[in-house]
């Protein structure tokens, strides 16, 4: 489905991503682990159009989508939902829930969009009039995957959904994103709370300074030694 061969980004002079490969299989949630600075962040943004690779290339069932705007990539239904959230602070959060579904292909269905983003999120509903900077860290979070639901993802991408939340917060978001895969969306998971991630995750890949480190089904990412001392603190 999503295809990214051989992938060089660079920021002036520094080489952020040096080679990369990976790829998400259709309905499949996909981990992508790695600490700080690994490039992770770099990898979605590139991936969204939002930065121009240096070299290698990225294919969407099996057509290149080097050089499309971002728009046209989120038109093919490729939806990130960025670290930090980046929700509009000021605006309620139904405000922030449509603009999602600001794309002509999508905005006829955003009232349908917007009942199914409420029955996934309850709490949402109830806040819908509240501005969005006023929320709590998870039910920000849960408005920022609202958001990137009002696009109609074929592919949702996720940067760090979980940072800053509490536990419960955390585990909550996680069992949302759970059922939507299950549902059948594919999903491109980032995350820092790497035994989470690799338990609800078929596959993974574990990125070090811009490069594949290691690759591998969830379940064998999960007792390797190195991923284990590296990621786990074990
Ligand atoms: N806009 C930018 N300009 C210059 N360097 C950047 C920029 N964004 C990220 N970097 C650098 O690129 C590397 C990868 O960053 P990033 O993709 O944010 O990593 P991660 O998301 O895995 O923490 C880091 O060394 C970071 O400092
Ligand atoms: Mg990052």
């Amino acid at each position: 489905m999503l295809r990214v061969d051989n992938l060089t980004v660079c920021y002036g002079q520094m080489q952020a991503l040096r080679g990369v490969s990976m790829e998400v299989s259709q309905g499949e949630m996909v981990a992508l682990i790695g600490g700080n600075g690994a490039g992770k962040t770099t990898l979605l943004n590139t991936i969204s159009g939002l930065i121009p690779p240096a070299g290698g290339s990225l294919s969407w069932e099996g057509r290149p989508l080097n050089g499309l705007a971002p728009d046209m990539i989120c038109r093919e239904g490729i939806v990130q939902v960025p670290e930090g959230r980046k929700l509009f602070p000021a605006m309620t959060v139904e405000e922030n829930l449509i603009m999602g579904a600001y794309l002509p292909t999508v905005r006829k269905q955003s009232q349908e969009s917007l009942r199914k983003v409420y029955d996934i999120f309850p709490r949402l509903a109830d806040r819908r009039h509240q501005l969005a900077g006023s929320m709590s860290g998870g039910e920000q979070q849960m408005a920022a995957l609202g958001r990137a639901l009002m696009a109609r993802p074929r592919l949702l991408m996720l940067d760090e959904p979980s940072l800053g939340l509490s536990p419960k917060a955390a585990a909550e978001i996680f069992a949302t994103i759970r059922v939507l895969n299950k549902e059948g969306l594919s999903v491109l998971l980032v995350s820092q709370e790497v035994l989470e991630t690799l338990a609800i995750t078929a596959h993974g890949y574990v990125l070090e300074n811009g490069v594949v480190a290691m690759r591998g089904p969830s379940s064998e990412l999960r007792e390797d030694p190195k991923v284990k001392k590296s990621y786990l603190g074990l």
